[in-house]
């Protein structure tokens, strides 16, 4: 599936997210929520790890065992060197999320944070659904993504929009814009009601966001 984070965006990452509102609450708040799902000896995968910004937390808080996966052999590599700390409990693998799924081993926890929003509404189904799959009995689905709510839609994108403009030399401002307006058109954007409803349709038993900042949330999905 194709990857819409890379180049400019890729490259400028850690000042992107130094933008972004959620950071580093959400992370932490995934962090905890996976901590209370753990259990000795579960393994724990983050689709789209980037930089290890997701996965650093978790390795903070648990004694997991972390299988970080990327298309881009870039973030892998940055990666590495930033969790060099944890490296006897994470295993990297440069691959793309939905071809590694369809052969996969079955996991304890699947995590993804920021990864999902960036494929087409119908490789989102395609890719949730072989989450489920490689989901062991009882396993979680942590998503910690853009989930707009159900109003303020347009103000929200324009104030994070607004932060870019400010923040940021022109040539990101652009391209980090340009994504944020695609995340946002119908071909992309993930709906908090509808995405409920479409995780349960997928077979999980229970469907929870437990936090939320803007247009970002952490959700549990139960198997
Ligand atoms: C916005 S970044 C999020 C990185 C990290 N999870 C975080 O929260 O800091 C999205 C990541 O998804 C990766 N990605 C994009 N398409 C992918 C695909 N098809 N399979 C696996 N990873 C992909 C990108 O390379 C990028 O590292």
């Amino acid at each position: 599936m194709k990857n819409r984070y890379d180049d400019i965006l890729r490259e400028c990452n850690q000042e992107i997210l130094s933008l972004c509102p959620y950071n580093p609450f959400l992370f932490t708040i995934g962090a905890h929520e996976i901590k209370k799902l753990y259990k000795k000896g579960n393994l724990v995968l983050d689709l789209g790890s980037g930089e290890g910004d997701s996965a650093l937390p978790i390795l903070k808080n648990t004694d997991a065992s972390v299988h970080l996966l990327d298309i881009s052999s870039e973030m892998i590599e940055i990666s590495k060197k930033n969790l060099r700390a944890y490296k006897a409990r994470t295993k990297f693998i440069c691959e793309d999320a939905y071809d590694y799924l369809t052969d996969a081993p079955a996991y304890n926890i699947i995590f993804e944070a920021w990864t999902i929003h960036n494929f087409k509404q119908a490789d989102k189904v395609k890719m949730i659904r072989a989450i489920y799959e490689n989901l062991k009995p009882g396993g979680a689905f942590v998503v910690l993504d853009k989930v707009y709510p159900p109003t303020g839609k347009k103000e929200l994108l324009d104030r994070q929009n607004d932060r870019y403009t400010r923040y940021t030399k022109p040539r990101l401002a652009k391209a980090i814009i340009a994504h944020e307006i695609e995340d946002a058109s119908d071909a992309y954007r993930m709906d908090e009601k509808p995405f409920m409803k479409f995780l349960k349709e997928a077979g999980f038993t229970s469907v929870e966001i437990v936090d939320r900042i803007e247009r970002d949330v952490v959700l549990i999905a139960r198997k």
